[in-house]
């Protein structure tokens, strides 16, 4: 697929990653559909105002939970990146607060791709919380595109933000399944922990969790370890490698499946010696 005068949607413009990958796709001389959820907030709205000077990108109301309002923003398009989800980490909800909205979403966006008729690929963004998070580690297990995480033992044993694993497992499933049902030609990237810049105006939650070892934050601190022994490593990536990994997937016809998206396996120690040596200045610990 060539990328000039194609039009793709971006569902979630406001987050991290679809910021960035909207800002990509203009620079790559695609036209942008995208969804935001509250067009009355101006400073969420602001950085993709700015990108408006890039190219064509138009606005749209959409809300995961909402199923007619994907119509809009999805027809005519070739591409559409399903990239928003519910991050709600501290809801004591986790059920109705991301796991049901995940699902409906992915049923929303999927049915407005089928009535749509021009879509020819749909590529879904999950999460390497889908597929690494069983009880296996210490074995050597390395993951692989065939894992799923254990959502049996995520809503039995409920560790900390045990919803958004489970969100994303069922959000991808539900999917693949819809993908089958109708046709769809669907690709799901599955990246790990992202870090790097962002467009937005606060500072995202995974940038926050990523760089906690700099900042000295204990309690993103603690997250990080938790993520450690659930996961067995710390995974990082760039956004912006996340971002081309979508805008290739999208445009390579062979492509097919699921794909793991990760730049490096590492440890929070280790994370921390690596930190160390390169910033001195910040006295990250490293026991
Ligand atoms: N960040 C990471 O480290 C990481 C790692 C692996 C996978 N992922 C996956 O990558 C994707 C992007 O992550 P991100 O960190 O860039 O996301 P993010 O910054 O947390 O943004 C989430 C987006 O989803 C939107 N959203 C949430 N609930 C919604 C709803 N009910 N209706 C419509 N929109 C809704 C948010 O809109 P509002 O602005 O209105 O809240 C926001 O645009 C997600 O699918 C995530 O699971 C992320």
């Amino acid at each position: 697929m060539a990328s000039m005068s194609k039009t793709a949607c971006v569902v979630g413009g406001t987050g991290l990653m679809a910021s960035l990958l909207i800002k990509l796709l203009l620079e790559k001389g695609y036209s942008v559909n995208t969804t935001i959820r509250d067009p009355g907030n101006e400073k969420k709205i602001s950085p993709l105002s700015a990108l408006q000077s890039l190219g064509k990108l138009k606005i749209f109301q959409a809300d995961l939970t909402d199923d007619e309002s994907f119509i809009g923003p999805i027809t005519g398009c070739d591409i559409v990146f399903h990239v928003a989800t519910p991050t709600n980490f501290a809801s004591e909800d986790p059920e109705n607060d991301m796991i049901k909205p995940a699902i409906e979403g992915v049923i929303n966006v999927m049915s407005a791709c089928s009535k749509a008729g021009t879509v020819k690929r749909v590529v879904f963004t999950s999460s390497a919380a889908a597929i690494t998070v069983n009880q296996l580690h210490g074995k050597g297990l390395v993951m692989d595109e065939e894992n799923w995480s254990d959502a049996e033992f995520l809503t039995s044993k409920k560790p900390p933000t045990w919803g958004y694993p489970v969100s994303k497992i069922l959000a991808e499933k539900t999917a693949w399944k819809l993908a089958k049902e109708n046709n769809i030609d669907l690709i799901t990237i599955i990246p790990s922990l992202m870090s790097g810049h962002s467009l937005t105006p606060d500072i995202p939650s995974s940038i926050s969790l990523a760089t906690s070892l700099i900042t000295g934050n204990e309690l993103l601190i603690n997250h990080l370890k938790g993520m450690q022994m659930l996961s067995g490593s710390i995974s990082l990536t760039h956004v912006e490698d996340v971002c081309r990994a979508h805008v290739f997937i999208a445009e390579k016809e062979s492509a097919s499946g699921r794909y793991i998206c990760c730049a490096v396996n590492t440890s929070v120690c280790e994370l921390a010696k690596f930190l160390n040596k390169r910033y001195p200045m910040y006295n990250i610990p490293t026991e």
